[in-house]
């Protein structure tokens, strides 16, 4: 069936953990780099899908503080690819009306990655359709730390008393505070676990996990996972409809 014949519960902000580039390489002895080709691919079809049904906000998680770990050659080659991406897709976006964002320390991005980052968001700027969010050099730890720093600031700048502190007063002082939590976590390649992704905003997230590695992961998966989100009740620490 259709999207559009079906009566989806389609979530405002969908949040994705994109993993098992290298499985899906290696299961072809491929070498990783030709798993993150893939992909993008994927990424190309699943922004597509999510604007197509009415997803507003969709933050995919691409680089990890921790991935810099990984060996320079990969490193290196995920870099070119993310600055590639942008540079062909820039158009497709504007074809789309997407609008993309980034969060994390972009710092750390080589600086050519950084200006063509810079660009495409300057240029998706006045979108009003989906608005795709990045995730890039990002750790939801070093986040929660800039915010504190941050917080401590405006403490002591004057501009903020240390009794309005509260949950709402520090989501503002997050990457994240444009945008509203993420409603569905969807993480590829059935690892159970968040690897340091939005720590803080997936209080009450409801997490799909799929053993399909991210290149294998298209609209059908997609839909299969709204799908199952529309069956969940959120409660909220409520107790619901009994
Ligand atoms: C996800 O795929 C992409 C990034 C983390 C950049 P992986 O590269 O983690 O793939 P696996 O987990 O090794 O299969
Ligand atoms: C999480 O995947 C980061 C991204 C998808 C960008 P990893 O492959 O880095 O996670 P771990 O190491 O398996 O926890
Ligand atoms: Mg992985």
């Amino acid at each position: 069936m259709s999207a559009k014949q079906e009566d989806l519960t389609v979530p405002r902000h969908i949040a994705i953990i994109m993993d098992g580039n290298g499985r899906w390489a290696k299961e072809r002895g491929l070498p990783r780099t030709e798993g993150h080709r893939r992909g993008a691919d994927s990424v190309q079809e699943i922004v597509e899908s999510c604007g197509q049904l009415g997803v507003k906000y969709l933050t995919l998680f691409a680089f990890s503080t921790e991935n810099w770990k990984r060996p320079k050659a990969e490193v290196d080659s995920l870099m070119k690819m993310l600055e590639r991406f942008l540079k062909q897709k820039t158009s497709e976006m504007m074809k789309q009306n997407v609008r993309l964002q980034a969060i994390g320390r972009l710092h750390d991005l080589p600086e050519s990655c950084q200006n063509q980052l810079h660009k495409s968001i300057e240029t998706t700027s006045q979108n009003t359709g989906l608005t795709l969010i990045f995730a890039l050099s990002y750790g939801a730890r070093e986040e929660i730390i800039d915010g504190i720093k941050s917080l401590v600031e405006s403490v002591e700048k004057g501009h903020l008393d240390k009794g309005m502190i509260d949950a709402e007063v520090f989501s503002k002082h997050l990457y994240t505070r444009y945008y509203p939590d993420p409603d569905l976590l969807i993480r590829t390649s059935g690892e159970m676990r968040l690897s340091n992704f939005l720590l803080w905003q997936m209080s009450y997230t409801e997490f799909y996990i799929t053993s399909v590695l991210w290149p294998e992961f298209r609209r059908e998966e997609l839909l299969e996972a709204i799908r199952d989100y529309g069956r969940r009740q959120r409660r909220y620490g409520g107790v619901g409809d009994i």
